[in-house]
């Protein structure tokens, strides 16, 4: 089975270097490995100062890179679809130029990335496929995107259908609108099964994990956070937080500052992933650029360990609903009862069961419900929320 981790983190924190090297060191291992990016600002082909294309290129023994490229995935996915997207909205009265633009809709180029890891899964040509993801924000989006995608498919594509079987030709010549032929059906039907193959491929923990890669900063623990958050949500297995750019003891006066800044978001970063743990790498006193510092990266991240396996499976916490309210549930390392104590501020929820704490950032359907009570059933703890009252219309 192919071994599938995606890299993702707020921009600049070192997702690139850290896939890159992942990469390097699996392919060093004797696995068979590709990293691809799928961030439209691909940068792979500077860590490892080697040019990449559309499709993979050797970079060494066993490895792999890919830079995939918008108009290259677009004509390779959605080809015949658009042209017959562009002939509807022609017939609408678009002019050509415009038709054309509209067909690509919003992250449709950039799924078109993703596909390429059910591509290479399938090939049976890889035992690992390193994604460079980009920046959490529109990775999540992304990766929403399969559902949304399914959405807009099924929509389209059967309504369309029916009309073409019931009424046929005469209702092309009576209203005039451009039919889909069956080349389009079927390519919808593709795109379809694709997207439904990749949800399936991402969100299988025995062979995925997306690994959130972050720096000791405030800002970028935030972010990171609300994806871990969402990836739970969406049910994409996270199983390692990468700590990248841990300066030194000796970094000298001028990075005392930081260097206690460092020391204080640290345990807290512990808290806030537990039980998914972490891995880090040094703040190096040069860029990380080339073969030699991305092998140094690698031994620095994972020293002799294997670097595809499985540091946590399982997902720590997930949402239902429940006779109209909505129930968070976490699985507690522990079995004893003591009072658990709830504490919400904004999207935060911090709950504290003796001197163990958790620091959760709440899904956006969560932020405005109030908190209705909490129970363990054996090893987990059931938060439950109100859903929250409609506001009506004119108060
Ligand atoms: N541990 C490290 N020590 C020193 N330099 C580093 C380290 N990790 C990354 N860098 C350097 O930091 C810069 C940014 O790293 P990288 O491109 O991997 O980040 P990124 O998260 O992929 O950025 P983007 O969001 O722009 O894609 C690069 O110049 C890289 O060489
Ligand atoms: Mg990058």
């Amino acid at each position: 089975m192919t071994r599938i981790i995606v890299y993702t983190g707020k921009g600049g924190v070192g997702k690139t270097s850290v896939a890159a090297a992942t990469a390097l060191l699996c392919a060093d291992r004797g696995l068979r490995t590709i990293v691809i990016s799928t961030d439209i600002a691909h940068s792979l082909s500077d860590s490892f100062d080697v040019p990449l294309a559309a499709e993979p290129v050797p970079i060494a023994e066993h490895l792999w890179g890919q830079e995939s490229e918008v108009f290259h995935n677009v004509r390779k996915y959605w080809g015949t679809i658009q042209a017959y997207i562009a002939s509807v909205f022609q017939w609408r009265g678009l002019d050509e130029v415009r038709a054309e633009e509209m067909t690509v809709l919003p992250g449709m180029d950039e799924l078109a990335n993703l596909l390429w890891i059910a591509e290479h899964n399938d090939s049976g040509r890889y035992d690992v496929i390193v994604v460079d993801a980009a920046p959490t924000g529109e990775t999540l989006r992304l990766l929403s995107l399969p559902e949304a995608g399914k959405w807009w498919l099924e929509k389209v594509f059967p309504i369309e259908r029916r009309i073409v079987q019931v009424a046929g030709p005469a209702v092309r010549r009576l209203v005039g609108m451009p039919m889909p032929s069956d080349a389009v059906f079927a390519a919808g039907e593709q795109l379809f099964h694709r997207l439904e193959h990749m949800h399936e491929l991402l969100s299988d923990s025995a062979r995925s994990s997306i690994r959130i890669v972050l720096n000791l900063e405030k800002m970028v623990i935030k972010e990171a956070q609300r994806s871990f958050t969402y990836f739970h949500l969406y049910g994409y297995p996270t199983d390692l937080v990468i700590v990248n750019r841990v300066l030194p003891n000796d970094a000298g006066p001028y990075f005392a500052s930081w260097l206690e800044t460092q020391r204080r978001y640290w345990p807290m970063v512990e808290e806030r992933f537990a039980p998914v743990p972490m891995r880090s790498a040094p703040f190096f006193d040069r860029e990380v650029i080339g073969i030699d510092m991305l092998r140094q990266l690698g031994a620095a991240l994972f020293g002799e360990e294997d670097p595809t396996r499985f540091y946590y499976q399982g997902r720590p916490y997930h949402v239902r609903r429940e006779n109209g309210a909505f129930v968070l549930s976490l699985d507690l390392p522990f079995t004893t009862r003591e009072d658990v104590s709830l504490t919400r501020h904004a999207d935060e929820l911090v709950l504290q069961v003796g001197s163990w704490r958790r620091n959760l950032i709440l899904p956006r359907v969560l932020v405005e419900a109030p908190t209705t009570g909490a129970r363990f059933e054996g090893q987990t703890l059931n938060i439950s929320f109100a859903v929250p009252p409609r506001p009506r219309k004119g108060g």
